[in-house]
């Protein structure tokens, strides 16, 4: 029998120490390593001996690109994530906080898929809930299996004697594999049963979804490793006060990582949101002074979102900045390129940033409808509500180019927007998408003003 191993892990991180050590020299965390027991001497050999399996050279133009055998999980959006379908044999991590509707998210694609068996395997919830859930997203007349078992040995006796054409495995935090001492949820038992998974998945061409938690700090638990391991991470966020859920795709060994999945939670589930900008926008009768309406591209989606600023005057001291779904240190440094390029004194007001239905944007191309949306309130004169804006402001207010500006320019279009505020250097290839829309380039900040203010 082999000797029994121990080691210290880091809670935070997963980096291993043959020692205990206050500070991990890893994350920089304290006082998070705790001992594990980790029995097996030939840890990750199940993944080593799978791979092992066809290990000859070949020509790589021999090898089948296998792009035509993505398995379509009926869900569109989240085939758009993980780029264009699901790949066979993938491992496939999603992570996400508690609630967020992780467990919702895959009983209805285990419910919809119906050209092929789904083994849905809960550590976290008995069959009689399942069920219960699974009546209120409704019931589809496929082949689901519900398993509800923690040891990966028994879940893989039941998968080779099922053959399930994809497995979801709720969460990864709960199972336990019998060669490893440690408790369920730890880092050695999370890296050793996801390994087993992995060499399933591989040698059985078998694709399986992991459902993970993720920490306070917004983390997976049990995490880097996890990270490494499978091919694809996606990430299930969204405001707890909205409805709206966002796939995202952290990591992806067969598609692009910037594509986004959008959902609304209802009461009988999830339901996915193919037309984002139409929600995205409040249709305001009168225009309002604050608000305007930024063209971005998420992934390779045209997105219209609206941007809503307050300026007004501090009323104590130190002026207040705040945002909410925008980085507020990039907030920062547009008010103070507006103050010094455009003669607004914002030094002395508090400005309060928010993107509307809780979304989180990172495409430069907002910065112009931010810019837009602070002027506006600070004069308290509105921004003609059938306005948007797309570009990227520089550090001397310059007004900046952005990419797929055509596809901004179309998607403003079908909105019915009458004129988009660009970028000078983008007019010609904007120009050549619009059919009616009335394309209003800028150079400077200063300009900006003058075109909105006149
Ligand atoms: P759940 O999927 O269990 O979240 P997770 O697995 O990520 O922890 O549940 C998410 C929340 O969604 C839960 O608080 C209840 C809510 N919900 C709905 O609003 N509608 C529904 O149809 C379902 C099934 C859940
Ligand atoms: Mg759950």
């Amino acid at each position: 029998m082999a000797k029994t191993k121990t080691a210290f892990f880091c809670n935070n991180c997963g980096a291993q120490s043959p020692r205990w050590i206050g500070k991990c020299p890893s994350c920089g965390e304290w006082n998070t390593y705790t001992e594990e027991v980790i029995q097996r001497a030939d840890a990750g050999t199940a993944a080593k001996s799978a791979m092992r399996r066809n290990a000859a050279p070949v020509l790589i133009t021999e090898i089948s690109p296998g792009n035509e055998d993505r398995i379509n999980t009926q869900n569109q959006e989240l085939n758009r994530v993980l780029g264009g379908g699901l790949v066979p044999g993938s491992l496939v991590l999603i992570g996400g906080e508690p609630g967020i509707g992780k467990s919702t998210l895959m009983l209805q694609v285990a419910l919809t898929i119906s050209d092929r068996k789904v083994l849905y395997v809960s550590g976290e919830e008995s069959e009689q809930q399942i069920r219960m859930r699974a009546e209120r997203l409704g019931m589809g007349r496929n082949e689901c299996y519900i398993l509800t078992e923690t040891a990966t040995s028994e879940i893989l006796r039941h998968i080779n004697a099922l053959h399930p054409g994809i497995v979801i495995i709720d969460s990864i935090q709960t199972l336990t594999t019998d060669s490893i001492d440690a408790s369920a949820g730890s880092i050695s038992q999370i890296r050793e049963t996801a390994s087993e998974l992995q060499s399933l998945a591989k040698s059985a061409s078998i694709p399986v979804f992991l459902i993970g938690h993720i920490t306070k700090e917004g983390t997976l638990a049990g995490p880097k490793l996890l990270e490494h391991m499978v091919d694809t991470v996606l990430q299930f966020e969204g405001d707890r006060n909205y409805g709206y859920r966002i796939l995202r795709s952290v990591k992806n060994r067969f598609g692009s990582t910037s594509e986004l999945g959008i959902y609304e939670m209802h009461a009988n589930g999830l339901r996915e949101v193919s037309n984002p900008s139409e929600i995205l926008i409040s249709q305001h009768e009168e225009p309002v002074s604050g608000t305007t309406v930024a063209a971005t591209v998420e992934g390779l989606r045209p997105m219209l979102i609206e941007t809503q600023a307050l300026v007004s005057t501090a009323a104590y001291g130190t002026p207040q900045r705040s945002s909410t779904g925008f980085d507020i240190r990039r907030l920062n440094m547009l008010l103070a390129v507006l103050e010094k390029r455009s003669g607004f004194k914002l030094g002395a007001k508090d400005v309060f940033l928010n993107i509307a239905g809780g979304l989180r944007v990172d495409d430069p191309a907002t910065d112009l409808a931010i810019v837009a949306s602070v002027l506006s309130s600070s004069v308290d004169i509105p921004v003609g509500n059938k306005t948007c804006f797309a570009a990227e402001i520089g550090l001397s207010g310059e007004v900046r180019p952005v990419t797929r500006i055509e596809q901004r320019v179309a998607e403003a279009e079908k909105l019915g927007f009458d004129t988009i505020v660009i970028s000078r250097l983008n007019l010609k290839a904007a120009r050549s998408a619009a059919k009616t829309i009335k394309i209003q380039p800028a150079g400077k900040v200063e300009e900006v003003v003058r075109i909105l203010f006149g």
